[in-house]
Formats: structure tokens, C-alpha cells, sequence
């Protein structure tokens, strides 16, 4: 047995026949010997000495696993694979090490974050000199004119009120910045943009937008909705080759998280009217597809209002580019968000009477379109934040199926962030998948009774275990760029709830165990995107996308999901580092 932890590719192994048949007992050595000396079914990869979880039912943790032409051959003890080693496999030993199904994150805007990566981050600002300070650091050294682009801030970090153009106006005199609020829903113009705009205190409001203003009606630089249109339409077109390695350093930042997978809800940029997700398909995806730069799988999914193009492209191409690039579905709102109070919700929003959000969508158009897609084998997925959005979209999947019948459609509701009590179970009940993003939770916790009041905070947000308790199935995604890309972090907050400064958990009886929040992560994920018969579990024939993490046990792990990642292995090659 011992000699076997030294034979590797480079290492002894053209004895490795012959070792094998020194050290298995007999009928066993001799028939494995046999059927792969006649089979050749050598592994190109074994791991092994490894604790492996699974995420498959059928066997939850192995020891060791066997993998040849990027998917899994076996997996078991060490001695189940034994026979799959010969001279050319690669013999990695793990030493207990920690292995998990790679990752995937069920809701991202992948060139987003890619392009934000490249751009200025405020995430982490907590005060208005950090601001300030970050700002100037960004404009050293830019040419005059140029603009100065990036987004992040969060208001509710930096004391709650919106920051200003006057913060800034003294330290870019000569350039235009643009920077957006962490939600997407507004953002910040400095006096030079303002100018290069237009917007005086004459301006008024579009449709669906606001001018913040102070008292004396002069703008405050902070755009909101629509209104955002005024500069961002200003800002030069990001070009092609800079959204091709927007897509190069996303994938690189995903598998340096464990994400083997993301499901690409499609760039954003509010205020834009051109269809940036069908010009990113054909600009930077079918790129991507002919090369050999992105190593993270991606499934796309397309505004519903698009849906005869999608399923032109799907009749043509199928629903897999290659084995990397998926045509997911399709994805529409119901609603808007917390953070800007249009979060549709049966009771109103506090101190403001009349504002119970909003419907972004006709509802006619949405049984249309929803039906529509539905009936050409497009999956759904529509965004729904309140609990009224989050009713309204599960009345009308119910509806769906009375209308086109049957089938497995694997409807999905983005966020399900806020719900009442009796809907947790309807998940269950109707089959509908809710993807859900753990981190917003942390950033949520301290400023949604604020604006729902307390009871509604406390008692209806985020209630992952009642859905599971329901027989619903969770995929966790972050919202990139809205929140990190980390399913560590994403599963820890899932189990304990604590917010930052909290000594107690966010509603206890909401949290998850361990296995459930890695499901959540993986096999529930992958099931959520029709992908689960390639992905989502380490299953013999599935694609051997897996993590290495720094946890040498599953005790270490359990006490603390938050590890280091330590390798990340897409069909069987290691991604990253
Ligand atoms: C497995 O790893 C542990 C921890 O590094 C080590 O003590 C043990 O010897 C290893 N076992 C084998 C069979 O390599
Ligand atoms: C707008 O600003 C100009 C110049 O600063 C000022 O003269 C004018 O009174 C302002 N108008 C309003 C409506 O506030
Ligand atoms: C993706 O690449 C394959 C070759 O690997 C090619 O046959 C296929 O047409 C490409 N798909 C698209 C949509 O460009
Ligand atoms: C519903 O969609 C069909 C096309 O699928 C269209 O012909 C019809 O006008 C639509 N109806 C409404 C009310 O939007």
C-alpha cells in the first residue's frame, strides 16, 4: 500500500501493473488487473487520502476519486480505485484535505463584476474620508477628461444620508466621475459630469427617475433610475476587447472561489437602453467559445423579452455551446428593490403611507411572455422581492401550469427575499426553485426594519430552512457585482445569521445545517439550471469539477465553513491556482 503514495505520473509508474498485483488480495487484484489491462480504463487523475463530501446521496463522503477525459470514473476508499492508476495518472494525495463539488453560484452579473473589477471598488468604505481618499487615489495620473467609473458605495455604511457631488468636486476638477450606489439603482455624478449632462436646477425629473435635489433645488449628484440615463448615456462605450477581458478576469476571480459555475444574468446598466446581454453574447461569449481563456462554466440567461431569439439560437446551437458555455433561459421582474423602496410588499413601506413599491411589469405581458416561453421549453425565471412580487409570481407559474400542462420546467423565483408566512411552503408545493443570495442578508440586516418595521424584518426575510422545510429547493448565488462571489462565506452566513456586530443570530430558526447550505450550493444549483446530470455532485460520469479546501477534517470545516480555497479542478484540470 505504501509504495502507492509514491507512484505518480513522473514517479515509478510503469510498475504500477505490477505493484498492484503484489499488494491486492487475490480474486480482487486479479480480476481488476485483468478487466484493466483488457479495458484500459486508466484515470488521467486520482485524488486520494482526501475527505471528499459529495453532495450525492448515494454515497456522502469517499476517500479517494478516479477521473479520466474530464469526468468521474470512480469514487470510493482508496483501494476502489486502486486499479484505475497506471503510468500516466496523476497521484494526488491529499492528506485529509477537505473536497467539495465545485461550486456554482446561481445568480451573477458576470461582466459587471469583471468590469467593475477593473474600475474603482467602494465595498468596503465605511466613511466619508475613505471615500474621499479612494476618489483622489483614482484620479492621479488619469488624463485630463477621462472618466473616472466605479460603483459599490452603500450609503447605509456611510452614515445613512447619500453622499454628494461636493465631497469630490474639489479633487476632479478636471475629470467626470460616475460612480454607482452598490444596488445598481442610483449613483453619483461629480460637478463635471453634471455639467457635461446638462443638469441644472432647472432639470426636470424624468419618468420613472429623480434629480435628488437640495433645499434650494440644486442637484445633490445623485441620480436615481431613470434620471441615471442623463450621464451614464455620456459615458463611452466600454469596448469590445475590454468586455472580453472583463470575462477573463471574472472567470480568473470565480475559480479563485471555488465557483466552477456561475448562471449569468447578463450585464446591467441601468439607465442604457441598447440590449447589452445579446450584444455580450455575440461580442464576448461566442469569443469565449472558440477560445481557450475562460475555464469557468457559464449559463446564460436572456431578457424574456427576447425569448423568439432565444429559441432560435436554441434550435440551432442546442442548449450547450460547448461544455463550458449553456443557453440557460430567460429572466424578467416583478418587482424592484429594498434598497429604493420599490420592493412590492402587501403593506406599506414605513413613513411613507401610499408606497407599497412596485409592479415594473404588465401583468398581461407577463402571463403572455412567461406562457409563451414556457410553451417553446425556455425556462423562467422572473425577480421577486417583496412578498406580494414573490405571491403574485407564484400565482402566475400556477396559472402557467393549468395553461400549458404539466412538464418539468423548473420555474425559478429570483431572490424570494421577503415572504409571507404561508408561502414558504408553495416552493414545495409547486416545485418552483427559489434562488436566493445568503450574503444580502448581512447587508440587509441592519437597515430592513428601517424600512418594513420590525416584525416584517424579523419574521419574514430570508426564510431559507421554512422554504426547505416546505420540500422547496434553494440555490444560492451572490448577485455579483451586488455582493462578493464566495460560497464559503455565502454558506456560512447561511448556517449561523449573524450579521457583522450582531451577537446573536438574524431569526435562528431560519438557519441551515452544513449539508443543506453546501446542497444549496451545488446539486440543488445545478438541478436549478438543468445542468444536474453533468454538474453538482461528484458522481461517477459526471464532470470532475471540484475545490480543495484548507480544512484538514470535516470537523475543522463544520466549526468554520470560512477556508481558504485551496485548488480549484474543472473537468479534472486544475483551474486555480
Ligand atoms: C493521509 O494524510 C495524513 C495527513 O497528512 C497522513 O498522516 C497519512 O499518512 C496519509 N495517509 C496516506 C495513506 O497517505
Ligand atoms: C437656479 O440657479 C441659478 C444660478 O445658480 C439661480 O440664479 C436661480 O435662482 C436658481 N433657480 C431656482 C429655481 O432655484
Ligand atoms: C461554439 O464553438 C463550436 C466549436 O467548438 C462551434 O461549432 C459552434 O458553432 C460555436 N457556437 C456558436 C454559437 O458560435
Ligand atoms: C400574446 O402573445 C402573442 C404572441 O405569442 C401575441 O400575438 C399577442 O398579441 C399577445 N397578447 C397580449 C395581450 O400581449
Amino acid at each position: 500500500m505504501n509504495l502507492f503514495s509514491i507512484v505518480s505520473a513522473s514517479a515509478v509508474g510503469i510498475l504500477s501493473a505490477v505493484i498492484l498485483f503484489d499488494t491486492v488480495p487475490f480474486p480482487s487484484r486479479f480480476s481488476s488487473w485483468w478487466s484493466t489491462m483488457h479495458s484500459f480504463d486508466f484515470a488521467d487523475l486520482v485524488v486520494r487520502n482526501a475527505t471528499i463530501f459529495t453532495s450525492d446521496s448515494s454515497l456522502q463522503f469517499a476517500e479517494a476519486m478516479a477521473v479520466r477525459n474530464g469526468r468521474i470514473l470512480r469514487l470510493g476508499s482508496y483501494s476502489s480505485v486502486q486499479d484505475l492508476i497506471s503510468a500516466k495518472t496523476l497521484d494526488v494525495n491529499l492528506g485529509r484535505k477537505v473536497v467539495v463539488p465545485g461550486f456554482i453560484d446561481s445568480h451573477v452579473h458576470f461582466l459587471n463584476g469583471g468590469l467593475q473589477m477593473g474600475q474603482l471598488q467602494l465595498q468596503n468604505i465605511r466613511s466619508q474620508s475613505e471615500f474621499v481618499r479612494s476618489i483622489k487615489q483614482a484620479v492621479e495620473g488619469k488624463c485630463k477628461g477621462c472618466w473616472i467609473l466605479g460603483g459599490g458605495w452603500n450609503n447605509d455604511f456611510l452614515g445613512g444620508s447619500f453622499p454628494t457631488s461636493s465631497w469630490i468636486d474639489d479633487i476632479t476638477p478636471n475629470n467626470p466621475v460616475w460612480l454607482y450606489r452598490t444596488d445598481g439603482h442610483m449613483g453619483l455624478a461629480n460637478h463635471f459630469s453634471l455639467k457635461l449632462a446638462k443638469i441644472t436646477n432647472k432639470t426636470k425629473d424624468p419618468i420613472g427617475g429623480t434629480v435628488l435635489r437640495f433645499s434650494d433645488g440644486e442637484p445633490t449628484g445623485v441620480l436615481v433610475d431613470t434620471a441615471m440615463k442623463l450621464v451614464v448615456s455620456l459615458i463611452p462605450e466600454i469596448s469590445i476587447d475590454e468586455r472580453r477581458h472583463a470575462l477573463v478576469r471574472a472567470s480568473k476571480h470565480a475559480l479563485s472561489r471555488g465557483v466552477t459555475t456561475v448562471v449569468d444574468f447578463g450585464r446591467f446598466l441601468p439607465g442604457a437602453s441598447t440590449d447589452l446581454v445579446w450584444q455580450d453574447f455575440l461580442d464576448v461569449y461566442k469569443w469565449a467559445n472558440v477560445t481557450n481563456e475562460v475555464f469557468v462554466r457559464v449559463s446564460l440567461f436572456f431578457p424574456m423579452q427576447t425569448w423568439p431569439s432565444l429559441v432560435d439560437l436554441v434550435k440551432k446551437n442546442g442548449k450547450a455551446l460547448n461544455e463550458n458555455i449553456y443557453l440557460g433561459g430567460v429572466k424578467t421582474f416583478a418587482d424592484g428593490s429594498l434598497g429604493s423602496r420599490s420592493a412590492l410588499f402587501y403593506k406599506t413601506y414605513v413613513n411613507e403611507p401610499d408606497n407599497y413599491g412596485l409592479l415594473v411589469m404588465d401583468p398581461v405581458w407577463l402571463l403572455n411572455a412567461t406562457s409563451a416561453s414556457d410553451r417553446s421549453g425556455l425556462q423562467v425565471a422572473i425577480h421577486a422581492i417583496g412578498d406580494k412580487a414573490n405571491d403574485m409570481i407564484l400565482d402566475l407559474y400556477d396559472s402557467i401550469v393549468s395553461l400549458n400542462g404539466l412538464k418539468d420546467r423548473r420555474f425559478r423565483v429570483e431572490h424570494a427575499q421577503h415572504l409571507s408566512s404561508e408561502t414558504p411552503p408553495r416552493f414545495g408545493k409547486q416545485g418552483v426553485i427559489a434562488s436566493v443570495q445568503p450574503q444580502h442578508l448581512l447587508d440587509d440586516a441592519d437597515f430592513v426594519e428601517k424600512k418594513i418595521g420590525a416584525h416584517r424584518a424579523n419574521t419574514g426575510s430570508y426564510l431559507f430552512q421554512s422554504i426547505l422545510t416546505g420540500g422547496g429547493r434553494l440555490a444560492f448565488g451572490s448577485d455579483w457585482p451586488v455582493s462578493d462571489i464566495n460560497p464559503l462565506e455565502a454558506i456560512k452566513t447561511a448556517t449561523t445569521r449573524i450579521p457583522p456586530g450582531w451577537k446573536s443570530a438574524w431569526n435562528t430558526a431560519e438557519c441551515m445545517s452544513l449539508d443543506d447550505a453546501i446542497i444549496a450550493s451545488t446539486i440543488s444549483a445545478a438541478y436549478a439550471n438543468f445542468l444536474d446530470n453533468d454538474l453538482g455532485s461528484l458522481s461517477t460520469g459526471k464532470f470532475a469539477d471540484f475545490v480543495v479546501l484548507s480544512a484538514n477534517s470535516w470537523e475543522e470545516f463544520s466549526k468554520n465553513p470560512s477556508q481558504s480555497i485551496l485548488a480549484t479542478y474543472v473537468s479534472g484540470v486544475q483551474a486555480h491556482p
